[in-house]
């Protein structure tokens, strides 16, 4: 059987899905779980570009180097090479549901519809606001990466 691979998708890629593929990694190598794990975003402006330097301070905290991430955005391939796409709210759910080509296999979902007690739920967007949403931000990422192991091992 061919390991499970993830996507994360935000709209920048530079704050909320680089920080939900890096806990998901952690959590799986804890785990000895074989998993593969990107991250992209639905918009282009942050192409190429590593992650938000708040991002990046929030997973170095947990033990985590993120600087080399790169944002790319969300492409209709992305359907054939991922298992599961997990969207980070619910606006980028639809665009994505919008990308999606007739047919594709891949289990498409909200992020947080895994965790229990969160269903429908977006992890909200930290871009715009202080440092402390991203606090919010990895503790939301934290318990969909716990969740989402659970599910798969
Ligand atoms: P992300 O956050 O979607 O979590 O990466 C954002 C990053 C950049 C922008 C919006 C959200 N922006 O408007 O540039």
């Amino acid at each position: 059987m061919t390991s499970p691979s993830l996507l994360f998708v935000c709209l920048g890629n530079i704050c909320r899905s680089p920080l939900a593929e890096a806990a998901l990694r952690q959590r799986a190598a804890a785990l000895g779980l074989a998993i593969e794990a990107d991250s992209a975003g639905t918009g282009d402006w942050h192409v190429g570009e590593p992650p938000d330097p708040r991002a990046i301070e929030q997973a170095a905290r947990h033990g985590i180097d993120i600087s080399g991430y790169r944002a790319r955005q969300v492409k209709r391939g992305d359907f054939a090479r991922f298992s599961h796409i997990l969207a980070l709210d619910l606006d980028n759910l639809r665009n994505l549901q919008r990308l999606a080509p007739a047919g594709h296999g891949t289990r498409l979902s909200l992020l947080l519809d895994h965790v229990p007690g969160r269903e429908g739920q977006p992890v909200a967007d930290p871009y715009f606001g202080g440092p402390e949403g991203f606090v919010e931000t990895w503790r939301q990422v934290s318990e969909a990466a716990e969740a989402l192991c659970r599910q798969l091992a």
